[in-house]
């Protein structure tokens, strides 16, 4: 019998989430039947929506979820040998059972590690990738904003508006996370815990905002609402800043503004674009390999 190991929901998150919502528990695998392999994870995820899914989907005694990279241990498919890497969405599990179906593609990594397939090559990088380009469609020179700037997420955003040649303003929440992000070529960087979003907006983009990465959502947001330029596109990826709230926002409708500022204003979940990810993922690995040049 083969042994795994799982986290589990012991109580649903309310507010941030605690140890003791999650459980370890040891489980006894059944044997393989034709067609399926034994994976163990090599690299687990811990992304911020799950925090989201796991409030409207989640019950006591599930698996924690979240994409995994695996290696086959033991195979009943010929397609998928002993040592063969793969990307599926088991959770947080040391070990599991998975038939190909459940197996999804992996990028061409060549010589980059193998964790930059749940990063950069990954959901986070393809993201990144073209929840920006395709919404925001950033033009050389253009001012472009960043919440969120230090995260998985947002630190790519302001790499690729800087290949684009555009002016990037970055918001992180602590010194290191603001030196680190500058350190990547971000032009103006504020710890929005220590600015009013609005006065570094009014310091760094005086003549108002092309495009905005949303990671955060809430006051934030409304905040640059109000510095974007007639005409500026905004894509909201995320809303970071409400997912461990336990009271209901109250603040002013962003309508009246998108109106007459006649913004472009458009969420995305990064899937619908999963048919085109092969394109993402050369573009970002073509970066990679010219930055390490
Ligand atoms: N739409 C999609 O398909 C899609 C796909 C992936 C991710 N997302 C969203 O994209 C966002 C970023 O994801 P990620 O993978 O980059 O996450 P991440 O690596 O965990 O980074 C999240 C960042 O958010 C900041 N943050 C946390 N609470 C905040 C608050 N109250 N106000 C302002 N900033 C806050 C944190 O840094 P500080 O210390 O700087 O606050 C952190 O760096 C999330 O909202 C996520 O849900 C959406």
């Amino acid at each position: 019998m083969v042994k795994a190991k799982s986290w589990k929901i012991a109580k649903l998150f309310d507010g941030v989430p605690k140890d003791e919502d999650l459980q370890l528990v040891e489980e006894d695998l059944p044997g393989l039947k034709d067609g399926e392999m034994l994976i163990e994870a090599v690299y687990l995820t811990v992304d911020p929506y799950m925090r989201v899914m796991l409030e409207t989907n989640g019950k006591v005694g599930d698996t924690m979820m979240g994409e995994q990279i695996s290696k086959v241990i033991e195979s009943k498919n010929k397609d998928y040998p002993v040592g063969t890497i793969v990307r599926t969405h088991s959770g947080w599990r040391s070990r599991t059972i998975v038939s190909a179906d459940a197996c999804r593609r992996m990028p061409e990594l060549g010589d980059l590690s193998l964790s930059t397939a749940l990063g950069v090559m990954g959901m986070p990088g393809m993201t990144a990738f073209f929840g920006f380009l395709e919404i925001c469609s950033p033009k050389e020179g253009e001012v472009v904003v960043v919440s969120g700037a230090a995260g998985a997420v947002g630190s790519l955003v302001g790499q690729i508006a800087k290949i684009k040649g555009c002016k990037v303003i970055g918001f992180a929440g602590d010194e290191e996370k603001c030196k680190w992000i500058k350190s990547l070529g971000f032009d103006c960087v504020y710890n929005y815990k220590k600015v009013k979003i609005d006065d570094a907006l009014k310091e760094a983009a005086p003549e108002g905002v092309d495009c905005y990465f949303d990671n955060v959502g809430g006051e934030f947001t409304l905040s640059v609402l109000k510095n974007m330029k007639l005409f500026g596109r905004m894509s909201i990826c995320g809303q970071i800043s409400q997912y461990n709230a336990t009271e209901k926002l109250k603040a002013e409708l962003p309508f009246p503004m998108i109106l007459f500022k006649q913004l472009l204003v458009q969420g995305f979940i990064v899937m619908r674009w999963y048919n085109r990810w092969a394109e993402g993922e050369k573009q970002m690995s073509q970066w990679i390999r010219e930055v390490n040049k």
